[in-house]
């Protein structure tokens, strides 16, 4: 397949990502406290085969190891998160040295390295000790996250100039919080919208104490949102994927584009918001870059009796699907950015998450072959080239994951990685999709160079 390489820019950031729960592991060791994850993963019932993030990939320990599977790939950026609960084991102080100290080796070592680290402040593993103090649902949470994001950044702010406040808030709110499925588990709608209300005001929050401490600072949030389409044109239908879009596209950009919430999701959620003065102009400090997760477009219908937003998704046939049942459909990522770009005036974007997962066959040489994993990168790139032609200002592509990793509810059993992970052996293997990234990159910088 091809790809438009040359309609992406010359400093494009190639990168992986990954977060904190998902690899390190060591969840006891150096002063962690227990998260909010550590807690959902120890309840029966809550993972497929009881999986835990207790070891992972135990990146905590083979940092240095994967620091050289990334310049295997040849990527220039990586994409990691912080654990809270390493760096402030009580919530909100005092400060864990020796959590701070792992961060700021591995992002000396990334930099040697010539990688350059964007870092994410909040990818879901809220300290348990908050969540005992009511969590994200109590306006307190919000505070505590914006000292704790200061304490970072005036840590790494001198090396780290790129920074996430939040990974899809979506996913905090409304599935830990709305469908129980991730942590902290809970199934209450009010609880949820308060959730969501007060994550994005410890976005903002975080934004100023991430700029007041970091000179050149670029802060960004990322939303795992979605193309939908409504699966008729029956009127009922068309209300339901607009419903849908409100739920998982407008509530989460609307506000941080000086919006306010969607006033058709506040009726339908028939939820007070728990606003303060001043808080909608927090909400919307303004940002550097916007950050787009992109995984699959959703078809949907009406669900008159369903909970908010009262839609159910109707599956297409003849698309093919990845190992979560995800539909593959890169038409969808270059919509979304087509839709920053034109409908929220985004100056920068960055696709901080793409990826698939499906089963990976080991050879008995020991190389892993991943044909589908190669195709779904090379269309999604190619989407994106696509719409970086038509103008929309794409400045990087980090793809999910750089290793297979504890991928939450499911476990260890759906893997994403470009880098096989044999977990029993901890062994790295790069997939032939992580060749193919690499050749790609590989091609990127001959074209620049070309040119030049
Ligand atoms: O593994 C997750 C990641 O933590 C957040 N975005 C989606 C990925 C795949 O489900």
């Amino acid at each position: 397949m091809t790809i438009d390489l040359a309609a992406l820019p010359e400093d494009f950031l190639w990168g992986t990502a990954t977060s904190a729960y998902q690899i390190e592991g060591a969840v006891a060791e150096d002063g962690r406290s227990p998260s909010i994850w550590d807690t959902f993963s120890h309840t029966p019932g809550k993972i497929d085969n009881g999986d835990d993030g207790d070891l992972a990939c135990d990146h905590y320990h083979r940092w240095r190891e994967d620091i050289g599977v990334m310049r295997q790939l040849g990527t220039n950026a990586y994409r990691l998160s912080i654990a809270w609960p390493r760096v402030m084991p009580g919530g909100d102080g005092p400060v864990n040295a020796k959590g701070l100290d792992f961060y700021d080796g591995l992002i000396d070592a990334l930099l040697e390295a010539g990688i350059t680290p964007s870092v994410t402040l909040y990818h879901w593993d809220l300290p348990q000790v908050l969540q005992d103090r009511g969590g994200w649902p109590v306006r307190d949470t919000a505070h505590h996250f914006a000292s704790y994001a200061a304490v970072v950044a005036d840590r790494l702010g001198d090396r780290v100039k790129h920074w996430t406040t939040l990974n899809e808030p979506l996913c905090s709110a409304w599935i830990g919080h709305l469908e129980g499925l991730m942590a902290p588990g809970w199934t209450d709608l009010t609880a949820a919208v308060r959730t969501s209300y007060h994550l994005l005001l410890g976005h903002g929050l975080a934004t100023q104490a991430i700029r007041a401490a970091v000179p050149g600072a670029q802060v960004g949030i990322v939303n795992n949102l979605s193309y939908i389409e409504a699966a008729t044109d029956r009127p009922e239908d068309v209300a339901a994927a607009r419903r849908l879009d409100g739920h998982t596209n407008r509530w989460w950009l609307d506000p941080v584009h000086g919006r306010g919430f969607p006033a058709d999701m506040q009726e339908v959620y028939g939820v007070e918001l728990p606003e303060q003065p001043g808080d909608l102009e927090t909400i919307a400090a303004p940002l550097d870059w916007l950050g787009l997760n992109y995984y699959f477009p959703s078809t949907v219908a009406d669900d008159p009796t369903g909970q908010a937003p009262r839609v159910r998704t109707v599956r297409r046939l003849g698309v093919p699907r990845t190992a979560m049942d995800w539909e593959v459909d890169a038409a969808g990522i270059e919509n979304l950015l087509l839709r920053l770009t034109n409908d929220y005036g985004a100056s920068k974007i960055y696709v901080t998450e793409n990826g698939s997962a499906y089963p990976d066959i080991v050879r008995p040489d020991g190389t892993v072959d991943d044909p589908e994993r190669t195709e779904y990168l090379e269309q999604h790139l190619a989407a994106c080239a696509s719409a970086a032609r038509q103008g929309v200002p794409l400045a990087g592509y980090f793809a999910w994951s750089l290793l297979d990793n504890f991928e939450w509810a499911y476990g260890y059993d759906k893997r994403f990685g470009l880098v096989h992970v044999d977990y029993k052996t901890q062994r790295r293997t790069v997939k032939g999709s992580g060749h193919r990234y690499a050749d790609i990159i590989r091609a990127h910088g001959r074209k620049r160079r070309n040119a030049a």
